[in-house]
């Protein structure tokens, strides 16, 4: 098995867009191709394909698909039918800054290119998804290579959600940090929340792990502090959708919990992602935590009713962790440790 797996999550092959449907794991590998950006707008909403980096590439792989197979052969119509195109893809997942960062960089080649040919600016617009695609492989692994250093020998290591190569291109980011210590050599361990409401641990974190051979053991989201307050966590490692400036970390609803536990044993509290989660210009208040369909925690994946049909439920997907219970964040540029204020713009001008 090599380190990038055995599946891709997502892939451009000749004007098509495949893509592994995660709601279908683990019990079903199953595919989906496309050449029509509306399907992969709706596989972002239903989350066939979740994940700050994966939404990011999937939604500028969208662009080149309606670039790709447009037939409009004017210039500037092709501009304004391609600003349509990525506004509506804007408006499939509130919450991770990655999507608004690959539509943003997809925005300013559509609208800023010299060209003098509509073919032209297709191909442009290829090469820019190509290349946050491919982007996104390398900064995780130098993700990975940073966090390791972090990971002793032994360490059993909790995650929470999936950070993985079903949350990015390939890789991941919190379970790239794992792959790296792993194929380092260190014996580790991992434990997986299962994630409620959408299982992204008990699904994909746990299906990915043991396709590998990295040992994974699977919890409810309850069981976080008695595996603490009995010592079987040495690091806790969990991927982010929005870091600010001040180095609150917006993740999957439950990383905050698991934050105090972890400030409350002495266990590390790591956030691995890359630079393009950081938002440089938003404050707290101005964070829109995306709120999901009730149904998702009346029912256990659509099929099985928990509770009273009806009941009124809140279903926030993120919580906010704030700086003062994160031990260090770890990107592809280097590891930011507090005062996050100052760390985090040292390590987006490159310096360490
Ligand atoms: O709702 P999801 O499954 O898209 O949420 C995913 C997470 O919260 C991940 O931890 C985060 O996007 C980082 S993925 C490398």
């Amino acid at each position: 098995m090599s380190e990038l797996g055995s599946f891709k999550t997502i892939e451009w092959i000749n004007g098509r867009v495949r893509w592994i449907n995660t709601l279908k794991l683990p019990h079903n590998e199953e595919y989906v191709e496309t050449t029509d950006y509306e399907r992969v707008a709706r596989a972002i909403e239903s989350m066939e394909i979740r994940g700050a980096p994966a939404i990011g590439v999937a939604a500028a792989f969208a662009v080149a698909l309606a670039a790709y197979n447009s037939d409009i052969k004017d210039l500037d119509s092709l501009r304004g039918y391609l600003v349509r195109v990525i506004e509506r893809l804007s408006r499939t997942r509130p919450t991770a800054v990655n999507l608004f960062w690959a539509l943003d960089r997809m925005k300013r080649v559509v609208l800023n290119k010299e060209v003098s040919s509509t073919d032209e600016l297709v191909k442009a617009v290829v090469n820019e998804a190509l290349s946050i695609y491919e982007e996104d492989v390398k900064v995780n692994k130098l993700i990975g290579r940073y966090g390791a250093d972090l990971i002793d020998d032994g360490d059993t290591v909790l995650t929470h959600c999936n950070a993985g190569a079903l949350a990015t291109a390939a890789y991941g980011t919190a379970l790239g940090v794992i792959r790296a210590a792993w194929y380092s050599g260190k014996k580790i361990k991992v434990i997986a929340t299962e994630t409620r409401p959408v299982l992204q641990g008990a699904r994909l974190t746990v299906w990915e792990l043991m396709k590998e051979g990295i040992p994974v053991t699977l919890i409810t989201d309850n069981m976080v502090g008695y595996v603490m307050s009995k010592g079987l966590v040495n690091k806790v490692v969990v991927g982010a959708d929005r870091i600010l400036l001040s180095g609150h970390v917006i993740n999957k609803i439950g990383t905050y919990t698991i934050a105090v536990l972890a400030n409350r044993h002495n266990v590390p509290f790591y956030v691995a992602a890359p630079t393009s989660t950081i938002d440089t210009e938003r404050s707290i208040n101005e964070v829109v935590i995306e709120e999901r369909d009730p149904n998702e925690v009346r029912y256990v994946m659509g099929k099985v009713l928990i509770t009273v049909p009806n009941v009124p439920v809140i279903n926030p997907a993120f919580d906010i962790t704030p700086p003062e219970l994160v031990t260090a964040i770890i990107t592809e540029k280097g590891v930011a440790k507090p005062p996050y204020m100052r760390s985090l713009p040292r390590i987006l001008r490159g310096e360490k």
